[in-house]
């Protein structure tokens, strides 16, 4: 029994980490246990992203890694899923002749399958999901005492923004019935989840080939749930999100007053060349649109700097841009070439200093304007659910608030994981609030 232990690495998105939980149910359905402890695993998973090369590099080190756990317990299986995996498919092992099989996406519900095959014969295996990406079939959520999960809605992306290697991988855009992630809502409710964030690389098209639904819709049914405190929900695409979602959002009384909503630029010729959909000045009517209607939501943004053809110009539209929506918090990215997509090929690749520069530039100013919208909510009163304690310091919890600004207080009463509390805030930094609980 000592030998039944799995150990999953998971690189990139949340919906890795949402299939990466899956993967340990079915895993768990073997009688396998996971373990922290690398050595006490004969399963080794490595469920891998492929939408920048930095992630790519990470990934083929701790491939290498497990090389030498592997000569010491040949026992070992050691599989890569995911979207490196669905991308470079037979490739990994001539790279890695030590990995045993290779999961493609939406493949998760063949991992027991995969992995009794391997048992028997001992050959390599690798099982893809087909060019379009496919449904994936059902597979059990985990069966934890988590209080906040993952709930995918869509699987794939038909954007096909230039630089973007997702479309190629994930396949189609496919969305699950409402029936059955409304089920699978309420059961966790019935266990004592307490938050849910919905999954999808656009969860604004959800519904968009299902009849009689739609993202509108699915918010406002998840809204009844009883005992779900907030809904969450990552990434939308801006052309898509519609006035009935903004509406729902407003009247809602569970759904976060966060928008996440990536511009990826600031100049029209470079949103044009990235095949966004949109021009500057919808994105910002947009945001006028939905700052009218939830006044206190947060906004937060991706960008890319060093596209192809990105020039000063371009890069100073770019900080105008972020100075002029004041953004809570941006996730800037070193624009990767992927090969296959059509920006890789464009001309006027910006050299790797250049794009560097431009980046802390645009951190700096977008960290200071974090900074000021935080510290004007020092001395105010924030509700915050509790997450547990922070990772330095067993006495300091940490929470977030409906808006999903992390907070940082002092324990000194009972609260517990998936309570709510008062926080009323002294400091606020860049990227956390710390305040003192309001007791009784
Ligand atoms: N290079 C850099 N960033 C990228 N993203 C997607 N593809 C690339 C790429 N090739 C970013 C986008 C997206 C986020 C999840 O990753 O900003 O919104
Ligand atoms: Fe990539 Fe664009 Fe689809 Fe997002 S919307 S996954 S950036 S293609």
């Amino acid at each position: 029994m000592e030998h039944n232990r799995y150990k999953v690495f998971t690189y990139g998105c949340q919906m890795n980490e949402s299939d990466s939980l899956r993967m340990g149910t079915q895993l768990e359905q073997l009688g396998y246990k996971s373990t922290e402890n690398l050595e006490d695993a004969t399963i080794i998973l490595i469920n891998t992203c492929c939408v920048r090369e930095s992630a790519e590099k990470k990934i083929h080190g701790k491939i290498g890694e497990i090389k030498n756990l592997k000569r010491k317990n040949p026992e070992i299986i050691l599989g890569v899923v995911g979207c490196m995996a669905q991308k470079e498919g037979e490739k990994l092992f001539r790279k890695a002749p030590h990995i045993d099989f290779v999961l493609g996406t939406n493949k998760i519900h063949e991992l027991n399958n995969v992995i009794n095959d391997i048992k028997m014969s001992r050959h390599h295996m690798t099982n893809l999901a087909p060019d379009d990406g496919g449904m994936p079939q059902e597979v059990l959520p985990p069966t934890s005492d988590a209080l906040s999960v993952w709930v995918p809605i869509t699987y794939g992306c038909n954007n096909f923004c230039t630089y973007c290697i997702v479309p190629y991988v994930r396949g189609r855009e496919h969305s699950r019935p409402m029936s059955a992630i409304i089920d699978e809502v309420q059961n966790y409710s019935k266990t004592g989840v307490k938050e849910v964030t919905l999954l999808g690389q656009n969860v604004n098209s959800y519904g968009k080939e299902l009849t009689d639904t739609s993202f509108a819709k699915l918010l406002y049914e998840l809204d009844k749930i009883d005992g779900i405190e907030r809904v969450r929900y990552m990434t939308s695409h801006p052309r898509d999100l519609s006035d009935e979602v903004i509406d729902v959002i407003r009247n809602s009384r569970h759904i976060c007053s966060h928008f996440h909503l990536p511009v990826q630029h600031g100049s029209d010729r470079i949103l044009k060349a990235m095949n966004r959909g949109y021009t500057i000045e919808n994105y910002r009517n947009l945001i006028k649109k939905v700052r009218t209607a939830v006044p206190d939501c947060s906004l937060t943004t991706d960008i890319i700097v060093g596209f192809p053809g990105e020039t000063d110009e371009d890069f100073k539209d770019m900080l105008e841009f972020i100075k002029e929506m004041r953004y809570d918090a941006a996730y800037t990215f070193l624009y990767s070439k992927r090969s296959g997509t059509p920006a890789a090929t464009m001309e006027n690749q910006v050299e790797e200093k250049v794009k560097k520069e431009r980046l802390n530039k645009l951190m700096a100013v977008q960290n200071e304007i974090s900074l000021e919208i935080n510290k004007k909510l020092e001395g105010s009163v924030v509700e915050v659910m509790v997450e547990g304690p922070s990772r330095t310091d067993e006495a300091v919890y940490t929470g977030r608030t409906s808006n999903n600004k992390i907070v940082l207080w002092e324990k000194r009463g009972q609260e517990q994981a998936g309570d709510l509390v008062q926080v009323k805030i002294n400091h606020a930094q860049t990227w956390v609030l710390k305040g003192d609980a309001i007791y009784g």
